[in-house]
């Protein structure tokens, strides 16, 4: 039998190209000079996509693709794929939860340690021979007595909060219910939230259902002592409310992994020396990456083998109930 033809509309990290190549056909549509002819002609024989993380999966690319099956995605946001519009077709959509959880909380409390201790200031600070010459950096604000609240508390954002708990802050959390079971106090407003914490963690999925969910009347409850982190999507933010508040002193400080137009960061942001400011990092070490990688790999080989999708996303027609 032949093997079933995968499309990687653009590239990924070697080891999912290599690893996909021993058991499937594999089509590097970016390297095609042609792509829309490639896709005229080869589109009808497609039976997979191995997904980047930001190369958009559309319903239009979807309709070029009459025998898709599955469409697996690099990392646990899928915002790029319109697993919607998947799944009415009976498509299957995957993602890479679970193997970055631990990664991605951690860089979250070393985001938030650098933005309120000034940790990239600090080293800037030595380094430029200021420390020598000045005498000692100035004084931070501090995680001590704050109170975190966290947008997103899901399976990252529940992985924030146990490290939070040991560090002795008072966590709490938004989203739509109340989770049994959990320890953390539940607020149904984000609003009302903000206005009890002083210190924001995003770490929502983006799309449509959450943009701009931290708008201005969520920045100004936050207040003048307010640290916004974000590590989820930037497009949770709005990040022209973000600098306008960062500018007239309504919110503290924020430390930001993402950003609305990756890889753009607005000039107003750049210039300002108090925000800490990451290249979206959150998963990005080698054993994560890798551990995601395998993940896609293994998400095409168990469906392709007959064994089902071993991580279906939630709009997915196959394993409901599942915790983002
Ligand atoms: C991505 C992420 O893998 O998993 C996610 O949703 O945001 C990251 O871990 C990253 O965007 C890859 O560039």
């Amino acid at each position: 039998m032949t093997k079933p033809l995968i499309l990687m509309p653009a590239r990924m990290m070697p080891l999912v190209a290599e690893r996909l190549s021993e058991r499937f056909r594999l089509a590097r549509l970016w390297e095609e000079p042609d792509r829309e002819g490639w896709l005229a002609a080869h589109g009808g024989a497609v039976r997979g996509i191995a997904a980047g993380a930001h190369h958009a999966v559309d319903a239009a690319l979807m309709a070029r693709l009459p025998a898709l099956e599955i469409v697996a995605s690099f990392g646990v946001g899928y915002d790029h794929v319109d697993a919607a519009a998947a799944a009415r077709r009976g498509v299957i959509v995957t993602n890479t939860p679970d193997v970055l959880t631990e990664e991605v909380a951690d860089l979250t409390i070393g985001l938030l340690l650098s933005t309120l201790r000034r940790l990239p200031q600090a080293e800037r600070w030595l380094r430029a021979g200021r420390w020598k010459g000045e005498g000692p950096f100035p004084l931070s604000p501090t995680l001590r007595g704050r109170t975190i609240g966290i947008l997103g508390y899901g399976r990252i954002g529940k992985a924030i909060a146990r490290r939070l708990d040991a560090f002795g802050v008072e966590v709490v959390y938004h989203g739509r219910r109340r989770q049994e079971g959990v320890a953390h106090r539940h607020y149904d407003s984000l609003v009302a939230m903000a206005r009890a914490v002083d210190t924001l963690i995003c770490v929502a999925p983006g799309g449509a259902g959450t943009r701009h969910l931290v708008s201005k009347p969520v920045l100004e409850a936050l207040g003048t002592d307010g640290v916004l982190i974000n590590v989820g999507r930037g497009s949770v933010v709005d990040e022209a409310a973000l600098v306008a508040a960062l500018e007239a002193g309504t919110i503290l400080t924020a430390g930001l992994d993402v950003f609305e137009d990756e890889p753009n960061v607005p000039d107003a942001l750049l210039a300002r020396d108090d925000v800490v400011l990451l290249p979206h990092v959150g998963s990005a070490s080698v054993h994560t990456r890798e551990a995601m990688g395998r993940l896609v790999v293994d998400n095409l080989a168990s469906w392709f083998e007959g064994a089902g999708p071993l991580t279906p996303v939630e709009e997915t027609p196959w394993g409901k109930d599942r915790e983002r």
